[in-house]
């Protein structure tokens, strides 16, 4: 009995911690207003050139995320990127007219106390904007102070309340173009209080003393900014990954049950089946948006895709039901599928798509009449286009988000 009850509460834990786990992963968000598909009704007081090129830019900006990770979607997740609490910041020798400081030994502490941690994806103007927030922060040291006058030794204590990091990186070529640096000012704050352990005056207002403001402002957060956004990529990355996946068609390589279908020799009697078709190369594909049509006045805003699946191959099992039934099975390499799609982002249904199978060559492991071959050959590749045919436009109409 106590074991039950030991059960039910340790899965009662593991599904709580699922929830958890969850909420604490989930951090990024789609700014769904920036979608090709949202745009026209976001926009509906601009004209309708306006329109089609505010959409034009968001898709094509889409579709080089859909490019980026098309076959790749069930590719194992990428990790997750995590702050190191400390960071030690260079020694820096600050100086002005009157005096020098000289900071050295310096570490900031506090990046694993983020009380803000956000990530939203822009579609227009292909942007991830990432956002931090810190209650605050502390730089420690040691300093030397110099003027004509005065020297001081000893250690200091900087304390940053309210830290900021706001900035943005490119949504698509995440990988190839992903900075390694960004600006001092995406690290912004709303006050400081700086102490020293020798005869310095404490630093209340950061224009007090323009050595602590240099060594703050120019040298501190330019090695944060730095830091945060090389700590940052890979949840960027996640992110990017999750919300480009209900937009991808072929999110594997390969499709293992791709649907078979089944017919008649045209002798008329001996009926056939293909089943078990096994299809490899979807990954080879390439997206690109042909051109936007805008007539909102008739809610019309068509898009002209064209999709190029290079060098595919695969494999299929026959059957022929003649009275002591045919089994076999077949090989196939396609050199390349044309596809040609057209439809109205405001009405998914209305859609068209066009496919050609280009040099199919397919070879049978058991041995057939050359008609047998042709009749099964041409069922396949019917097949082939049929399933892409409704299944693009399929898909289509499930990804694209009605708006409101
Ligand atoms: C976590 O997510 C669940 C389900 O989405 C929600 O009900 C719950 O309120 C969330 N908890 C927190 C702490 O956000
Ligand atoms: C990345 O995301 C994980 C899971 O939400 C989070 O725990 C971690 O702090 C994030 N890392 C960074 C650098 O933002
Ligand atoms: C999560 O992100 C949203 C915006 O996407 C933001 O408003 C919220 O503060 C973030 N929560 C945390 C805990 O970072
Ligand atoms: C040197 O620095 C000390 C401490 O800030 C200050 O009290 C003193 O006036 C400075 N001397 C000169 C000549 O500026
Ligand atoms: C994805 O592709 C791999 C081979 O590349 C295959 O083994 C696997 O079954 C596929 N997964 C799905 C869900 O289609
Ligand atoms: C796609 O369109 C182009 C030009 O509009 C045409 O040349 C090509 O034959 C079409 N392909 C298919 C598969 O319909």
């Amino acid at each position: 009995m106590q074991r039950v009850y030991c059960m039910v509460f340790v899965l009662i834990m593991c599904i709580s911690f699922a929830f958890a786990a969850d909420n604490l992963s989930k951090n990024w968000s789609s700014d769904d207003d920036t979608l090709p598909e949202v745009l026209p009704k976001k926009m509906r007081d601009k004209s309708d050139d306006e329109i089609q090129k505010a959409v034009f830019q968001a898709y094509e900006n889409q579709l080089k995320v859909i490019s980026e990770y098309n076959g790749h979607m069930l590719d194992p997740e990428s990790p997750y990127g995590f702050f190191k609490d400390e960071m030690p910041i260079s020694n820096a020798r600050t100086s002005n007219p009157q005096s020098d400081l000289i900071f050295y030994n310096n570490a900031i502490r506090g990046f694993i106390g983020h009380n803000k941690n956000s990530i939203i994806i822009k579609w227009v103007p292909n942007q991830v904007v990432t956002e931090l927030g810190w209650k605050e922060m502390s730089v420690r040291g040691r300093y030397t102070f110099i003027n004509s006058t005065y020297f001081d030794q000893g250690k200091y204590h900087v304390q940053l309340q309210d830290l900021k990091y706001l900035a943005s990186t490119t949504l698509s070529e995440n990988t190839e173009s992903y900075p390694s640096t960004v600006p001092k000012s995406s690290i912004s704050y709303k006050s400081v209080k700086v102490s020293f352990t020798g005869g310095l005056p404490e630093v209340l207002k950061i224009s007090d003393s323009s050595n602590v403001k240099h060594f703050i402002e120019d040298i501190v957060f330019q090695q944060v900014a730095d830091r945060v956004v090389r700590d940052t990529h890979n949840n960027i990355t996640v992110a990017i990954r999750q919300v480009i996946k209900p937009y991808i068609i072929f999110k594997n390589d390969t499709d293992p049950n791709f649907p078979g279908t089944n017919g008649k020799l045209p002798s008329g009697s001996v009926g056939y089946t293909i089943s078990n078709t096994v299809i490899s190369g979807f990954a080879n594909a390439e997206h690109k948006l042909k051109k936007i049509t805008t007539k909102m006045a008739t809610n019309i805003v068509t898009a002209d895709l064209r999709i190029t699946i290079h060098s595919l191959d695969g494999k299929f099992d026959f059957k022929l039901e003649e009275s002591k039934p045919t089994i076999g099975k077949a090989t196939f390499a396609v050199s390349r599928i044309d596809v040609n799609v057209s439809f109205n982002m405001l009405k998914p249904v209305e859609c068209k798509a066009e496919v050609v199978v280009n040099q199919p060559n397919v070879k049978y492991g058991t041995k057939l009449s050359a008609d047998i071959e042709k009749t099964l050959t041409n069922a396949f590749i019917d097949n082939v286009k049929i399933q892409l045919n409704t299944n693009i436009c399929k898909a289509l109409g499930q990804m694209i988000k009605p708006g409101k």
